[in-house]
């Protein structure tokens, strides 16, 4: 109980019992520095990531006032923001995920990553990016929700992830270390599965349950499984980085969970078949393997208190490791607990596409892998001259907002959610009258999201004044 103390004074500010000045004098001292020149790769993925976030929620607050009054004048039709939105809260997680792979590879095989490589698999990425949102804002729509391109730029992006996986692999072939670490054994299958499940969905079918068969092996095969192994693998580097913890204590357990997180995430995916008229033994294999998805997540949690309680409090910079924390937290609330809850087909029966639906994929995507990116920008971009000024004060305040805001957020959701299936399937009530009812919920959600919003903001202006006004300190 002590312990766990311990870690919620690490993430409230006023708990902590340490002299600020003292602190920050010894957590400048402390910062990590670069020590593999191609870790810098990871710099322009990281920005890029954060000035897609910080668009991405000036066009979410937009849509969640058109929600509550309809007839509101927008630059841009719902759906195609909607898209813009669904799309970019897929790519900038992604864009961030990958550049903190590219920073952690060199330390953990000792070997720089080819940065030709890295630099054409960006470039490759923003072009792409930029086609994708601008056909997007010209109302080409396919109707393939969150990765929604035209097939040239599919394959594009299909190109940029293989670009990415050879350069993995060469840098692990090249490597001086003579062992291999199960982390890095997690990453290569992820990447690799992520290619794998992308291919058939780049296609559209005749059958429309094939085509949303093949849908769900993107996007939520990714997120729940793929992803998954990479985020183990990033998170389980940088708490060794950070907190100088023995590596068996973070790799203990690490087969284990590889084994789960590929097990329970492709045959879990089988919970979004659930009502596209897949055969009906799919019910049980998604209430199954569903239901056992919580468990991975549970080894994450139990991993990350694990390493914290045997390193002796030392950290690299405390912004990294609330941030972290938040990370860790929202993955189980947002994705293990919710998802572990819609996953049995009596619940599923009402709460599907419902907001119930929405409360989970706000909170397990930006929960897991938008809090995963921020804190690999706190985590690296203090470590570049150029972006070493960031506020960590700012960072802070900000990281209050984001989690306040999407709490608001969460819990408007939570309620509209149940009454919505309530009413909606259960006493049968009109869809379009059952909206009007949630009204005030949706006002919650969105007073929610301006706080959010207030988060992303401050993070993306001091990013972008460091950029721009601030000089660089040689
Ligand atoms: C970080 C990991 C996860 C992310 C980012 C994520 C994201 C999402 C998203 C965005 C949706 C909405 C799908 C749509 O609109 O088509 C969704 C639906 C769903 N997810 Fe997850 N998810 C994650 C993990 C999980 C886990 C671990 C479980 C099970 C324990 C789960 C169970 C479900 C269920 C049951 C649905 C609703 C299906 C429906 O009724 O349409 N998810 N998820
Ligand atoms: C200012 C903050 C935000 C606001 C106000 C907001 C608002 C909205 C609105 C109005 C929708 C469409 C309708 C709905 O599903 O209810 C939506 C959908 C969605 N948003 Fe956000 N959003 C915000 C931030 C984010 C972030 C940061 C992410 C992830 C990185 C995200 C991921 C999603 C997803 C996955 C959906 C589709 C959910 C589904 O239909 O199943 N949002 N959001």
């Amino acid at each position: 109980m002590g312990r766990f103390f311990d870690i919620v004074k690490q993430i409230v500010p006023f708990w902590s019992t340490n002299n600020n000045k003292k602190r920050s004098e010894s957590e400048q001292s402390k910062i990590k520095t670069i020590e593999y020149e191609s870790q810098r790769v990871s710099f322009k993925f990281l920005i890029a990531a954060i000035l897609m976030f910080t668009f991405q929620v000036f066009l979410a607050s937009g849509a969640s006032i058109e929600f509550i009054i309809p007839d509101l004048p927008a630059p841009i039709p719902f759906n195609s923001g909607r898209a813009f939105h669904i799309n970019l809260s897929v790519f900038w997680p992604l864009l961030g995920i990958i550049g903190g792979v590219y920073y952690i590879i060199p330390e953990e095989v000792g070997y720089d990553t080819n940065i030709k490589i890295a630099n054409i698999q960006f470039w490759l990425t923003i072009v792409t990016l930029l086609l994708i949102y601008g056909s997007l804002s010209l109302g080409f729509t396919t109707g393939r929700e969150y990765l929604e391109a035209l097939l040239p730029f599919k394959i594009l992006i299909a190109l940029s992830l293989i670009i990415f996986f050879i350069n993995i692999l060469l840098t692990l072939l090249k490597r001086k270390i003579t062992e291999w670490h199960p982390t890095m054994i997690g990453l290569v299958v992820g990447v690799f599965f992520s290619i794998i499940m992308y291919i058939p969905s780049m296609l559209t079918y005749k059958n429309i349950a094939m085509d949303e068969f093949f849908k769900f092996w993107t996007v939520h095969i990714w997120v729940e499984s793929t992803l998954e192994l990479i985020i183990a693998s990033v998170i389980a580097s940088i708490l060794l980085m950070m907190t100088g913890v023995e590596r068996k204590t973070v790799e203990r357990w690490y087969y284990v969970e590889v084994f789960l997180v590929i097990l329970t995430g492709f045959l879990g995916v089988g919970h979004h078949y659930f009502w596209i008229g897949a055969p009906h033994w799919w019910l049980y294999i998604g209430m199954i393997f569903g239901a056992l998805q919580i468990v991975p997540v549970f080894f994450l949690v139990y991993t990350a208190f694990k390493s914290v309680k045997r390193q002796n409090m030392k950290t690299t910079n405390d912004l990294t490791f609330k941030y972290l924390w938040a990370t860790v937290l929202w993955n189980l609330v947002g994705a293990g607990i919710l998802g572990f809850i819609m996953t049995w087909p009596s619940i599923n029966q009402y709460t599907h596409g419902t907001e119930m639906v929405s409360l989970h994929g706000h909170l397990a995507l930006f929960g897991t892998y938008g809090f995963l990116t921020l804190t690999l920008f706190y985590f690296i971009l203090p470590q570049w001259q150029r972006t070493k000024n960031l506020s960590m004060k700012k960072g802070n305040i900000a990281f209050w907002l984001l989690n306040s805001g999407l709490a608001l957020m969460g819990i408007s959701l939570f309620v509209a959610g149940v009454i919505q299936s309530y009413l909606l399937r259960y006493v049968g009530i009109e869809f379009t009258k059952v909206r009007e009812l949630l009204v005030p919920y949706m006002i919650g959600r969105t007073l929610g999201g301006l706080i959010f919003a207030g988060g992303a903001i401050i993070i993306g202006w001091d990013l972008i004044s460091n950029l721009l006004f601030k000089k660089s300190i040689p």
